[in-house]
């Protein structure tokens, strides 16, 4: 169509729940009309991502709201994501087993036959955590996680991952613990889309945590059939582009799932700059088999974080993000993004990690520098943080304790934690006192929403429902599906996606 758009078509377009036949000159007419020169069909966001996938999960729609940290997806945000027909995964990661368990037989009792899962994080520094939160979601019945950080397979996994494994009368395998496993990197894809290695399968028999038949029926199920490709994202992050991710990842699901002859093809949803709309057509005509979204959950009303820290990430730009050293793998060097705007954790904690490359014990640091430490950033003697860590590590893992008495490198790496996971929980505890060491992980999504969303009912954080976003994203998909189209076929005389602005939660709850 060229010439001014048609206000008709503009309108219709953004109702995705219409046929639209348009006739010459951008007119809307009927069926009947025999001079159409385009139909625009209607598009469902439930049938955005995989059937498969939903019907596996028994979800409205492919949206998942990835795990959080610290119980910041709290159980009342995975149920709030539930109740709307969305997956929502625990934060179950930096909980101690005891929390844990907690937040899951809540959760088994609000949510009975809705679907769930819970964050199951690699924890090379703590392989106990590991193992005793598989062993409550295993008690507890928890048939999903959400694997993340995991730089191989261990043999927890493999022990989750094969408990109940079974053949039905007609043949068919009934894996009924399933890992959504969330990866950067194709390497650990391949090992995830695998069969779990006979070696870890032989060890789990050996431990006897795993029987004799599922052990024999390990080989014909691959460790994860579904698997985040996360981008550049809140929290963890290896930073990388979704667009040259997400191809490739889906890429090799092909490619493994014809190798290994599986009876359902390996999925991969995507992760990490999912904050419009336009970001979650894009995953969609990608190929993307779900959807997962971390930093925009994270500043809604159910999430387990401080008002004040929502208050920050609702007024974060874009380019507010910045990357610091993460608290559970510092020794390891792994990064996690986080927000700049309104906190000096960032800097704070690379002048640590920077300090903890430098030297080789605490004793070693100059005296003016430990002085400098000690005012600015840990408000405390050295001295007295290394007694207060002595006393955490005594009741959560003597075994830590005993390795850092005997190694000052050890030693001054726990020190350094102190203040990396101390200033998570200030901001998740909206310690005012401790305004300016508030750690909020967070990707530059939250940005693109916070710009979207700008000068309406959402720009507000005490508006903002979990699973109205979800929504907002999801419909607003739509919509702009059908502007694509309605371009594609040259029924547009303008590339402006007109209408686009977030609708309000009585409007969105005609459509989602
Ligand atoms: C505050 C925060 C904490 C996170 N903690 C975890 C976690 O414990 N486990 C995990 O698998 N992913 C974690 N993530 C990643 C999210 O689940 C999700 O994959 C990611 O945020 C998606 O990218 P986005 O931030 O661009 O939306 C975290 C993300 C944020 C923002």
């Amino acid at each position: 169509m060229v010439g001014t758009p048609n206000k008709n078509i503009i309108d219709a377009l953004c109702d995705p729940r219409d046929t639209l036949y348009i006739r010459p000159g951008g007119e809307l007419g009927s069926i009947c009309d025999p001079n159409l020169v385009g139909i625009i069909p209607p598009i469902a966001p439930g049938n955005f991502g995989s059937k498969a996938f939903r019907k596996e999960f028994n979800l409205r729609y492919a949206y998942v709201a990835g795990s959080m940290v610290g119980g910041i997806s709290s159980t009342t945000m995975v149920t709030a994501m539930a109740d709307f027909g969305f997956l929502g995964m625990f934060g179950a990661s930096g909980l101690n087993p005891q929390a844990v368990e907690e937040a899951i037989v809540k959760l088994k009792k609000d949510l009975g036959h809705l679907s769930f899962g819970s964050c199951l994080i690699h924890s090379p520094m703590d392989p106990e955590w590991e193992e005793k939160v598989v062993s409550i979601y295993i008690d507890h019945g928890v048939t999903l996680v959400e694997a993340s950080a995991f730089m191989q397979i261990t043999p927890s996994l493999v022990r989750y991952r094969l408990h109940g494994l079974t053949t039905l009368p007609d043949g068919a395998i009934n894996a009924p613990n399933r890992i959504m496993a969330k990866v950067s990197r194709l390497e650990l894809a391949r090992r995830f889309f695998s069969p779990p290695p006979p070696k870890l399968v032989q060890d789990c028999l050996n431990r006897g945590w795993i029987t004799e038949q599922e052990a024999s029926l390990a080989s014909m199920i691959p460790m994860a059939q579904d698997l985040t490709a996360e981008a550049d994202s809140g929290g963890h992050t290896d930073f990388r582009p979704a667009l040259t991710l997400w191809p490739s990842m889906l890429r090799l699901a092909d490619e493994f799932s014809r190798k290994f002859q599986y009876p359902q093809s390996l999925r991969v949803g995507g992760g990490g700059g999912l904050g419009t709309p336009a970001a979650i057509l894009a995953a969609q005509d990608l190929g993307l088999s779900y959807f997962v979204t971390g930093s925009v959950n994270q500043s809604c009303v159910e999430s387990g974080l401080s008002e004040g820290a929502r208050l920050l990430l609702s007024k974060a730009s874009q380019t507010d993000m910045s990357q610091a050293p993460a608290a559970d793998m510092f020794e390891l060097g792994s990064k996690v993004q986080v927000l700049k705007y309104g906190t000096l954790f960032a800097p704070r904690a690379l002048k640590l990690a920077e300090l903890y490359r430098q030297y080789q014990a605490l004793e070693d640091i100059p005296a003016d520098e430990v002085k400098s430490l000690e005012e600015k950033i840990f408000r405390k003697p050295l001295t007295e943080i290394w007694e207060e860590t002595k006393r955490f590590f005594t009741q959560r893992d003597p075994a830590v304790l005993a390795k850092a008495l005997a190694s000052p490198k050890m030693k001054l790496a726990l020190v350094f934690r102190w203040y990396l996971g101390q200033a998570s929980r200030w901001a998740i505890n909206g310690v005012e006192d401790r305004r300016t060491d508030w750690c909020i992980f967070s990707g530059p999504s939250i940005g693109a929403f916070n710009e979207w969303v700008s000068g309406t009912y959402y720009a507000d954080p005490s508006h903002r429902k979990v699973a109205d976003v979800a929504g907002l994203l999801l419909y607003g998909a739509a919509v702009l599906k059908r502007f694509t189209l309605a371009r594609d076929l040259g029924l547009l005389s303008d590339d402006s996606y007109h209408g686009l602005s977030p609708l309000p939660p009585e409007e969105l709850a005609s459509y989602i």
